[in-house]
């Protein structure tokens, strides 16, 4: 039977694996369990409840939870001999995808839910401490989680997210999460814009609006009428404190002249757009099931160029998806090479089971993907350091978010996400200084207060 604590304060540890949606939901969970007396604590030693908040986008993701679940397991039993116990929950992407298989596995853990149940947790903290059952909430509920979030207050004190869209309904053939975050949902206008609100009103600067497919957002308005993702910006961009907004992640086939046009005519949006183009080659974008081709891709950017000439573009690529060719791979070179991407995130395609590319013809040997990542990621790792050096000699504005890993130290965000170093005192945490860039390492700049 399973008591977690007679008194009525328990030590909560939450651990998220993969994407900030992943970290947004988690700072949920400890709001909603706020009130039931669970204190977030970074000790996973020491809690009463271990939540894992987990991704199941790659194969090594879900092996990754396994493992960590064994090591977890003997804390348990250690917990458990001298009179303390823990309870154990799987929620995110692994939990809404093997649900019981998770059990079976590893018996020990008490609680699997989704990553749309989660406002249920309260609940399915009591049915496990009253110890005889094992709770498995991976439904798809009628009710929005979003409607039962008390009020933020967990989180990134200036930088935070605000999670506007969920779910999807493109069916990338290589992807999971239409089966593991559902189908689209987007949120009333008027309740992201009270959160950006109160956001704002505890000293938060930055907003970064969160989706899978976020620019296919369409929201409704006050007045009940359907608003897309430019006029949310522009919504959120009067609000007083916040000078900067972000999206991600966008989808090209949904980026309407709407939103182009906020990058012209919002100042508080920030000139950087994770746009993922995942090949370079049309018949694996078509095998992919993407619905936008090359072509595409080169009108969208040259029209974002146009609005805001200082736009800087990042990307997600796939090597190694089924039937990808050297010739298919050199496209994708090619495209990165002309796009001329500040940075990027690239994978070696992983069958998720499932979904249509797992089954299909063609797999490509895992050697050839390492070769193709490789080649790949050298490209892109070059065109970053370029895109940094280029930043030397710059004036940027850098919200100042806390300390640097060095003494005397503090980092920020330049406003193409770099992390920018600056030697200065505490007091600017939270500011936003312009700062003249004084060198350039690949990940991040170093420069000084002006
Ligand atoms: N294998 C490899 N990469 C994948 N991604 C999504 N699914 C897979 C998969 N099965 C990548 C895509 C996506 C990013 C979040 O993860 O590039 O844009
Ligand atoms: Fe996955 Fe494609 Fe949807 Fe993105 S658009 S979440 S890659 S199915």
């Amino acid at each position: 039977m399973i008591r977690v604590n007679s008194t009525s304060e328990k030590k909560l540890f939450i651990k998220s694996y993969g994407c900030q949606m992943n970290v947004y939901d988690a700072d949920r969970m400890a709001d909603i369990l706020a009130p039931e007396g669970c204190i977030l604590s970074d000790n996973v030693m020491d809690a009463d409840i271990i939540i894992l908040n987990t991704c199941h986008i790659r194969e090594k993701a879900t092996e990754k939870i396994y493992s960590e679940l064994g090591r977890l397991a003997i804390q348990k039993a250690k917990r458990e001999k001298v009179g303390k116990q823990t309870v154990l929950a799987v929620g995110g992407c692994v939990g809404q995808a093997e649900g019981s298989e998770i059990i079976r596995r590893a018996p020990y853990v008490d609680i699997v839910f989704g990553p749309q149940t989660y406002h249920r947790l309260p609940e399915m903290l009591k049915r496990a401490n009253a110890g005889f059952e094992k709770v498995i909430e991976t439904d798809f509920p009628i009710e929005s989680k979003f409607d039962s979030f008390p009020e933020a207050t967990i989180g990134k004190p200036y930088s935070a997210f605000i999670t506007v869209q969920e779910g999807c309904d493109k069916f990338c053939t290589f992807c999971v999460v239409p089966y593991t975050r559902g189908s689209e949902y987007s949120r009333p206008a008027p309740q992201i814009v009270a959160e950006a609100q109160s956001l704002a009103k505890k000293g938060v600067r930055e907003v970064t609006l969160l989706g899978q497919n976020v620019n296919n957002y369409h929201g409704y308005n006050k007045g009940c009428i359907e608003k897309g993702l430019g006029s949310l910006i522009e919504n959120i961009a009067k609000i007083d404190g916040l000078s900067r907004i972000r999206y991600t992640t966008s989808y090209p086939a949904d980026l309407n002249m709407e939103l182009i046009n906020a990058h012209r005519n919002v100042k508080e949006l920030m000139p950087f757009l994770h746009l993922p183009l995942q090949s370079g080659s049309n018949s694996v974008l078509r095998a992919m099931n993407r619905r936008h081709n090359v072509e595409d891709y080169y009108r969208l950017v040259e029209k974002l160029r146009i609005a805001r000439p200082d736009i800087a573009l990042s990307s997600d690529f796939i090597v190694g998806f089924p039937g990808e060719t050297d010739k298919d791979f050199e496209e994708t070179l090619k495209v990165i090479k002309d796009i001329n991407f500040v940075n990027a995130y690239s994978f070696k395609y992983s069958p998720r089971p499932g979904t249509p590319a797992a089954t299909m013809d063609f797999q490509v040997p895992e050697q050839e993907k390492i070769e193709r990542l490789e080649r790949l990621q050298k490209l892109l790792g070059v065109q970053q350091i370029q895109f940094n050096q280029s930043c030397v000699g710059m004036v940027m504005p850098v919200l100042l978010e806390g300390e640097g890993r060095k003494a005397g130290q503090l980092v920020g965000r330049s406003p193409f996400m770099q992390p920018v170093n600056t030697i200065a005192s505490k007091d600017f945490v939270g500011q936003i200084m312009n700062i003249k860039i004084d060198s350039a390492q690949k990940y991040s700049l170093r420069g000084q207060i002006i």
